[in-house]
């Protein structure tokens, strides 16, 4: 059995700053709110028709690629996880493989949101354990800005999301470095809690448009925020805690938890949960917003990037989100 670790990390996040004053020109909405809530001082959104969600996977896969010292030809399978592909179907995989020459070469992809670099890193793992593939790139991307409500009306969701994405080129360990375990759940009972009904085959578009009715919300996101924060800060420690004991290590052990960026002040409670210190975690939500199945691998790329992640350091991925689907991983770098 071979052990599978994370050989390079790679993020890109669109150019565009769209700070809290920015959003209160288009909504009844401040910067002090939306700093005390959530701790976001500012995302990044596309500018319309420059960045898709296939397109920012492809710049961060770029630079994962460039961290791990290898060639796009060395990969040899796609995983890809978002809630905003570019298109209904084809999913973003396959653009990835035509952008980055890749012959014919397997795509996959994942829609588990918050959760989905988590178990698209979880996928990666199983394949390179059993020797399938050697080299899989795993990208985690969202383009959320294109499909929020910009009114008042949506002032709760709207102002939380960000867009970007983040790359992992998930290879064979050759030392005992490498992924140590992954755990994944979901609670389809709470789907609607967090959830874009429409337009899908449960809300036909045909019936949407005949409709034509001002108050459709069902294409925007829906989110019962007190109710996900509640259940968000019960599942996290509860995996992470889950990660920890499947290792027989303790929450002492680990040397940064980057956690999905849902929310600063969900990060927080965990630190307080778990009795981390500072410095055991990692947040960047206050630049980025909520970039949902991005948001771990341009966390990860941004530690690593500044030296906060080191060999043989134990490093937690943990997430929360729509479905419900949350899950952990542990890593020794
Ligand atoms: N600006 C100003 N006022 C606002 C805004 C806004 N952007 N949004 C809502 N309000 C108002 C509401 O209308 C309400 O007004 P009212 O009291 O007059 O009715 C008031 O603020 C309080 O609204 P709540 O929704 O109760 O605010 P709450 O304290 O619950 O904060 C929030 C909302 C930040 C979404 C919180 O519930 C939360 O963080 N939930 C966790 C969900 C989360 O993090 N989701 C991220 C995606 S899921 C994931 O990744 C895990």
């Amino acid at each position: 059995m071979h052990k599978a670790r994370i050989k390079g990390m790679g993020f890109y996040v669109p150019e565009n700053v769209v700070t809290n004053d920015d959003l209160s020109t288009m909504m009844d909405t401040n910067d002090e709110w939306i700093r005390e809530r959530t701790g976001i001082s500012e995302r990044r959104w596309v500018v319309p028709g420059e960045d898709s969600t296939s397109s920012m996977g492809v710049k961060a896969a770029r630079m994962a690629l460039e961290n791990a010292n290898m060639k796009a030809d060395e990969i040899d399978f796609i995983i890809f996880a978002t809630l905003s592909p570019d298109y209904y179907f084809p999913g973003p995989g396959v653009q990835v493989q035509e952008a980055l020459g890749l012959d014919t070469i397997g795509a996959l992809d994942v829609r588990n949101q918050c959760s989905g670099f988590v178990y698209a890193l979880s996928v990666a793992d199983q394949y390179i354990k059993t020797g399938m593939y050697k080299n899989i790139l795993v990208i985690g991307s969202e383009l959320h800005s294109g499909g929020l409500d910009k009114s008042t009306r949506g002032r709760g969701v709207t102002v939380i999301f960000g867009d970007g994405a983040g790359a992992a080129i998930v290879s064979q360990s050759d030392d005992d470095s490498g992924i140590l375990s992954t755990h994944l759940h979901s609670q389809g009972a709470h789907a609607k809690e967090l959830a874009l009904i429409g337009p899908a085959t449960s809300r036909w578009v045909d019936q949407i448009i005949s409709d034509n009715d001002d108050e459709d919300v069902s294409y925007f996101p829906y989110m019962n925020g007190n109710y996900v924060f509640k259940h968000a800060v019960t599942r996290f420690p509860q995996v992470i805690n889950e990660a920890l004991k499947a290792n027989d290590l303790s929450a002492e052990d680990i040397s940064l938890l980057v956690p999905h960026q849902a929310n600063l002040r969900i990060s927080q409670f965990i630190q307080r949960t778990m009795k981390l210190r500072d410095d055991q975690v990692f947040n960047n939500i206050m630049k980025y917003g909520n970039t949902t199945a991005a948001s771990i691998p341009i966390a990860l790329a941004e530690a690593v990037s500044e030296g906060k992640v080191k060999k043989g350091d134990i490093v937690c991925l943990a997430a929360f989100g729509s479905g419900f689907t949350w899950a952990s991983a542990l890593l020794k770098w």
